[in-house]
């Protein structure tokens, strides 16, 4: 069912210390910050040759990142996000086999554009997954 990594999501305290470390300090290509405020985050594209990292920083008060950021003060790994061809049969296979999807369970527009989903950690071994449908 799943398919490419498509990013992993870093939450970041600072996102332009964050972009300055991947450009300078790792030799990457960073794009510049972008807000996304239906998402509550502003985010900055890190382009790797296999995938892409996204640094991810919360925007304005009721940001789905803040209280993560609360409990990881300096940041850290918050969801790897993996490519699918069909959302809706995906999360159909996976209600079937027990998995739980996050909020009203529909399918909502990620940073993409595209249709994405989310896993209960609980099911994946402590990590968030987000299914991507490209
Ligand atoms: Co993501």
């Amino acid at each position: 069912m799943i398919k490419r990594l498509n990013h992993v999501a870093i939450v970041v305290p600072d996102l332009a210390a964050a972009s300055l470390t991947y450009r300078d300090t790792l030799g990457a290509e960073v794009s510049k910050a972008q807000a996304l405020v239906e998402h509550g985050v502003t985010v900055v594209f890190v382009d790797l040759p296999n995938t892409r990292i996204e640094l991810l920083e919360p925007l304005g008060n009721d940001s789905p990142v803040s209280n993560f950021l609360q409990r990881n003060m300096n940041g850290g790994i918050h969801h790897i996000c993996i490519e699918v061809d069909d959302i809706i049969a995906a999360k159909n296979d996976l209600l079937a086999k027990g998995a739980r999807v996050l909020g009203d369970g529909e399918p909502k527009a990620g940073a993409h554009g595209n249709p994405v989903l989310f896993l209960h950690p609980k099911d994946f071994h402590g990590c968030l997954i987000e299914l991507e449908q490209v």
